[in-house]
């Protein structure tokens, strides 16, 4: 039997298989590469942000009142991971635009891959939120698992992965070291190279972002 990965929702819709296929382009430049990581950001949340509570409130309509239910997006928490995850940020926080915003800086060891942390800043008392991770490229897991790791050490409990791309090496990391998280996604690539980049992928997620090389 293959390999199932409960922890993982590839979220299926033409539009995000549209702005993906335009995102993995060798030529889309980094202006439209922002805007469609945005865009899929989007789309993703809609998906990643299903299991969150509502409140019912009472409307009134230019009519008559009712009652109607809203999400009390100041109880959410999104963590980009710089710097590539810091390209996703604009997009959820359009649709929770009162979310709190923690920053993570990781980068990979171009040689063993390790994750490195160079940067922590969480808002306090994240225990009771809904805490949204991001970062586009969810390659061997290691910066993923380790952003997450630092995420619970500071009292998060309900946390959501958000990447554009994954990878099944990554996907399994997660599985392993935290199968409570679930990870949502574009798409679910091949595999990754001998340099740990994802395949068929987009290149350097960050490099694409601010034009770096
Ligand atoms: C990229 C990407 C992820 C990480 C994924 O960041 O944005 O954070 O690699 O790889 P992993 O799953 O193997 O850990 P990078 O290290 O290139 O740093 P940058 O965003 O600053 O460019
Ligand atoms: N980081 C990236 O930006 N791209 C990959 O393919 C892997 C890690």
């Amino acid at each position: 039997m293959g390999e199932s990965f409960e922890n993982l929702v590839v979220v299926e819709h033409p539009l995000v298989k549209h702005k993906l296929t335009l995102l993995r382009t060798e030529t889309t430049g980094p202006k439209e590469f922002r805007e469609l990581v945005a865009e899929l950001t989007m789309l993703l949340t809609y998906e990643a942000t299903r299991h969150i509570t509502t409140k019912r409130i009472l409307v009134k309509t230019p009519l008559m009142e009712d009652y109607g239910e809203i999400i009390d997006d100041k109880a959410i928490t999104i963590i980009p991971i710089l710097r590539a995850g810091l390209g996703m940020a604009d997009g959820i926080l359009k649709l929770l635009p009162n979310a709190s915003v923690g920053h993570i800086g990781i980068f990979r060891n171009p040689d063993t891959f390790q994750p490195v942390e160079y940067y922590c800043k969480l808002p306090p008392n994240i225990s009771e939120d809904y805490i949204f991770i991001l970062d586009p490229m969810l390659a061997t897991g290691g910066s993923a698992a380790f952003a997450t790791k630092l995420v619970k050490e500071k009292g998060g409990k309900n946390v959501t992965f958000i990447s554009i791309i994954a990878a099944p090496e990554g996907v399994r990391v997660m599985k392993e070291r935290h199968p409570d998280v679930k990870i949502y996604t574009a798409s679910l690539d091949r595999r990754l190279n001998s340099h740990a980049y994802i395949l068929p992928g987009l290149g350097d997620a960050g490099d694409r972002l601010y034009r770096t090389k």
